[in-house]
């Protein structure tokens, strides 16, 4: 009776048990040395004989049934746990992936690119200089004489340097404030004809607005040959501004203008593209903006880079890639391009 009681009560145990804590703990309750089935067993003993047997053989059975149940459920349970892994860590993979987020091509990059194919198309090579430059190839070299006023034209940064004052304009360091000293390097070392042109981050110590920023990129252009004439600067200005802009009607400009390092010098004008004349921020409401400078080689940089005027004629000019991609992109802030907004970077 008592045994059948036992059974009864292990069974229904087991049927509720819901875990393999709950499986262990049954085993040791019943099962364990020290468990209800030996305690049981134990107290057999004051039983004649033949009850004992009896006992023995249904406790027997009792014991070894239930180790099949417990093996049995355990067995179950165990699936049942690596089933429900399976089906958390289902991974469908046929499920589209998110889109990788690309970057964009900076708007200046962009101009540049083009500015350096069209002048490649043109026979031009492209060669790159220092960003941080010595007085003589910015300065000196270009003509501009020591104390000058041009030199203030372009507010300079001045690097830092321990007694400065005792060094020569060769070891003077700033930051270029133009593309133009690569054409003193250049022509330093190569001989005519020369037709390059300087792509490249200049530097300027000034306020910032619409239309001026500290930092922005130009590109110098330089052609030394023998017999080289205005006419031959214009047609390139012309041909590379409408080959730019895609448009045949770009007007241009020109005014006399004084550049130390050339003469005669011009600025070039170009028709405002972003208002169409009618004058805005970028144009200052004037319908034209200034866009390049040129002019003819200054017979005094010759000179000053070891070549003889009177056998070589070149022409030279400059002009700001930012302004050229504000104009091409509609673009009314120069100080779009440092932003690193990206409402705006990402129309490109
Ligand atoms: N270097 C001048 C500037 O940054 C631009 C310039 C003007 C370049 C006339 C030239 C030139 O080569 O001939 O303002």
């Amino acid at each position: 009776m008592k045994i059948e009681d036992l059974k009864k009560e292990a069974l229904q145990k087991l049927e509720k048990s819901a875990s393999i804590a709950d499986l262990e703990n049954i085993e040791k309750e019943y099962l364990g040395k020290k468990g209800r089935i030996r305690e049981l067993s134990l107290s057999l003993k004051d039983l004649d004989l033949e009850e004992r047997k009896q006992a023995g053989i249904k406790l027997n059975n009792l014991s070894n049934s239930l180790k099949e149940k417990l093996e049995l459920k355990r067995k179950m349970m165990k699936l049942m746990q690596i089933q429900e892994k399976e089906e958390k860590e289902f991974l469908d993979i046929t499920i589209p992936s998110p889109k990788i987020k690309r970057g964009h091509i900076h708007p200046l990059s962009l101009a540049r690119k083009e500015l350096e194919d069209i002048f490649t198309h043109l026979g031009f090579s492209i060669v790159e200089g220092p960003e941080i430059e010595d007085e003589w190839h910015n300065f000196d070299a270009l003509n501009f004489p020591l104390n000058h006023p041009a030199r203030e034209m372009q507010d300079t940064f001045f690097i830092k340097q321990r007694k400065r004052e005792e060094l020569s304009q060769n070891e003077k360091l700033i930051l270029r404030t133009h593309t133009s000293n690569v054409q003193t390097r250049y022509m330093e070392a190569h001989v005519p004809p020369i037709k390059i042109i300087v792509p490249g981050r200049v530097f300027r110590s000034e306020a910032t607005d619409a239309r001026h920023e500290v930092c922005f990129y130009q590109i110098e252009g330089l052609l030394v040959d023998e017999n080289v004439s205005v006419a031959n600067l214009k047609a390139v200005l012309e041909s590379f501004l409408q080959e730019f802009f895609r448009n045949k009607e770009v007007k241009i400009r020109l005014r006399p203008s004084y550049f130390p390092f050339v003469e005669p010098g011009f600025e070039v004008d170009m028709s405002c593209l972003v208002c169409n004349q009618k004058g805005c921020s970028t144009c200052g409401k004037e319908g034209w903006i200034e866009i390049l400078g040129a002019g003819m080689v200054h017979p005094n940089v010759f000179k000053n880079c070891g070549l003889n005027p009177k056998n070589v004629t070149g022409f030279a000019f400059g002009v700001s890639v930012d302004r050229l991609a504000m104009m091409k992109y509609k673009i009314d802030d120069i100080r779009w391009f440092h932003s690193g907004d990206l409402r705006f970077l990402k129309q490109f």
